[in-house]
């Protein structure tokens, strides 16, 4: 603190002529003539006060909301929108609870299958990503269609499908009957607020109860949310390519099914053992069951205040 800058505390020790002095002396605490002096010269300064003072608007808010807990953890509002033309298809409101009940599990590392990790993997598990879920609300239609495309068709009214509720604010999720061979898709942050940001699950594969072996624990849940959050694929789309986390081992590829452990891989002539039971690789449900310390801090920066979906802090 700056020396000219008297607290209240430290006044009411001084004498009476001294506290003359500090009176005067803190009448002049300069920083706000000098703030005003650079906000008027320098409008990048300008342009971080005014995204300071909104940022700080949007936590205190968020907190008076109770989207930020306690501990820090952002409580995700979700809708979930169900598209359905058989009753299997029309989830209940018991799989949908059950579904959020598997992605709070996951994302807090509260998974009973967490004492699967291996040992040699253990350091880097994420544990609390500090994300939380919370089912706002449920939106049902009935539909005609057989068969759904990665197409966002089931985002709009116009084609057939269900308007996401306020995006920017609300994480979407559009269960569908069937997209054929693809258990779900999700879209990035850089989607964030627009009519098409969430993610869409097939019924078969949503929740638990009546869901389809071997991807009947909510994991296509989990992936296509990490994904919602910004984790890429742990083998990075390409031959031995990058998930832009470093403590996630590179492999070759996509791992399917329940791989055993130890499983090793080479990339650029190292040899690694890989993080196959990671949500973001492609094994079967049961398979998967950690993200990993780099992962959590990508999707600690995506809900950030100054990350792209500090929207879902605020609603
Ligand atoms: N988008 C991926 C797919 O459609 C989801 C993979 C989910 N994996 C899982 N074990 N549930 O193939
Ligand atoms: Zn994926
Ligand atoms: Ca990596």
């Amino acid at each position: 603190m700056l020396a000219a800058c008297n607290t209240t505390e430290e006044t009411a020790n001084l004498t009476e002529d001294n506290a003359r002095t500090a009176t005067a002396s803190r009448k002049s605490c300069p920083s706000e003539e000098i703030r005003a002096e650079l906000l008027k010269k320098d409008a990048k300064a300008r342009a971080r006060f005014a995204a300071i003072e909104a940022g700080t608007e949007k936590f205190i808010q968020a907190k008076k909301l109770g989207r930020v807990l306690a501990d820090g953890s952002v409580d995700i509002p979700v809708v979930v929108n169900v598209l359905y033309r058989t009753t299997a298809e029309n989830v209940s409101a018991t799989r949908i609870a059950e579904q959020i009940a598997v992605l709070n599990a996951d994302f807090a590392g509260t998974n009973t299958d967490a004492s699967k990790i291996p040992t040699e993997f253990s350091s880097l598990k994420a544990g609390d990503t500090k994300v939380r879920f919370h089912l706002i609300k449920t939106v049902r239609k009935a539909t005609t269609k057989t068969s759904w495309s990665t197409n966002d068709a089931m985002k709009k009214s116009s084609t057939g499908g269900i308007d996401a509720t306020s995006p920017a604010s609300y994480f979407n999720i559009w269960v569908v009957g069937s997209m054929g061979g693809v258990l779900g898709y999700a879209t990035f942050p850089e989607s964030a607020g627009t009519a098409v940001d969430g993610v869409v699950i097939a019924a078969p594969y949503f929740g638990k109860t009546g869901a389809t072996s071997p991807f009947n624990l909510g994991r296509t849940g989990t992936h296509e949310v990490g994904h919602y959050l910004n984790l890429r694929h742990i083998w990075g789309d390409a031959t031995c390519g990058s998930d832009l986390v470093t403590d996630t081992p590179t492999q070759t590829g996509a791992n399917y099914g329940k791989p055993t452990y130890p499983l090793y891989n080479t990339c650029g002539g190292v040899k690694r053992s890989v993080m196959f039971m990671n949500y973001m690789d492609y094994v079967d449900d049961a398979a998967m069951f950690m993200f990993s310390t780099g992962q959590k801090a990508r999707i600690q920066a995506t809900v950030a205040s100054s990350g792209p979906r500090a929207g879902l802090r605020v609603y």
